[in-house]
């Protein structure tokens, strides 16, 4: 039988959308995979008083189950408002096929993802208007994508990026319906997003901008935004870990892109870093311990740091519940 994110007290992206371009800000839109890291997610968003995104991944949702994920989505909802009433989305990200966002809708993702972003303009175009016509029957919200980000997801990769290319955007929104749109300018998914010994590109923000005049006061989302913040990077590297040359997008460039019609920001990669450097440590400095609570609190514990971090200095989203 089909739910609605309505009774799991989830919020679709509409009106999150309507405050984050009315004040300038980025929603977060966090990845988790598991308890500890919805746990942070929830915590940091509730006690910065910050509206968040729960995204899941379609590996997300294989990886921790489906069902098990929806109850997840409702307890995280009922401990977030015992210390802040922060409106909470439950997001598919990166969604490739009709199936699978009609499964998520239909079981209580309260947002979707189909990225067609790979697939000829046309056919993007076609996938995505028959996603939102199933999601807006339900009130749920569709995210759409054009231009590529290079990077690996599920299903859904390429070596090299393309940017968005602003003369489509108005025929894609328009077409389509989607309640928002991603676009390429520059930032790849995962922690290897520039050469390193080089100096980091600039995003295209030229290249934003003509997408805000062609569509105005239209939400923009921003995929591939980690900072791949060096601190965890070195921590991994000292304790054993491998990740020399990982490099993010700096702060600055996020600042400016929250303050536009950028209204949703993605982190994945700054997550996991520091999830995985934490855990380094912890089992580094205690090679006897062998309880995963001991290792894993201190991860959880940082991910609240990163996660208020990002709210309060780079997304400008705290402090606004
Ligand atoms: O953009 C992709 C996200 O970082 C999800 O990654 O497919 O490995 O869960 P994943
Ligand atoms: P990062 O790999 O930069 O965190 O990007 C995550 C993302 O775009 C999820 O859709
Ligand atoms: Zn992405």
């Amino acid at each position: 039988m089909a739910v609605s994110f309505k009774d799991l007290g989830l919020c679709n992206t509409r009106d999150m959308f309507a405050g984050a371009m009315a004040g300038k800000y980025a929603i977060p839109a966090y990845n988790f995979n598991n308890m500890e890291q919805l746990q942070a997610i929830i915590s940091g968003c509730a006690q910065s008083r910050s509206p968040v995104i729960l995204q899941v991944s379609k590996g997300a949702r294989n990886y921790a189950n489906g069902t098990l994920l929806r109850y997840m989505a409702m307890g995280a909802v009922e401990l977030a408002h015992q210390t802040a009433p922060i409106p909470i989305a439950l997001h598919l990200d990166h969604g490739d096929s009709f199936e699978l966002c009609k499964d998520c809708v239909d079981s209580g993702f309260s947002s979707v993802m189909i990225d067609g972003s790979h697939l000829s303009f046309q056919e993007n175009m076609a996938l995505t208007k028959k996603v939102v016509e199933y999601a807006h029957q339900f009130d749920v919200s569709v995210e759409g994508e054009l231009g590529v980000l290079a990077g690996i997801e599920d299903e859904v990769s390429s070596e090299v990026s393309h940017y968005t290319d602003p003369e489509e955007v108005e025929e894609f929104v328009r077409f389509t319906g989607v309640d928002s749109l991603a676009i390429s300018i520059g930032t790849s998914h995962g922690a290897f997003k520039f050469a390193p010994g080089k100096p980091v590109p600039p995003l295209r923000f030229d290249i934003l901008e003509e997408i805000e005049r062609r569509l105005p006061g239209f939400p923009i989302v921003l995929h591939g935004a980690s900072s791949v913040v060096p601190e965890y990077v070195d921590t991994i590297n000292a304790y054993g870990g491998d990740i020399k040359g990982a490099l993010g997008v700096p702060e600055e460039q996020l600042r400016r892109a929250a303050s536009s019609a950028v209204c949703k920001i993605n982190i994945d990669s700054d997550g996991r870093l520091a999830f995985t450097a934490a855990i380094r440590k912890a089992l580094a400095e205690n090679p006897a311990e062998f309880d995963p609570r001991k290792y894993l609190s201190p991860a959880r514990d940082l991910l609240v740091e990163l996660i208020k971090h990002k709210n309060r200095e780079v997304l400008g989203s705290a402090e606004r519940i």
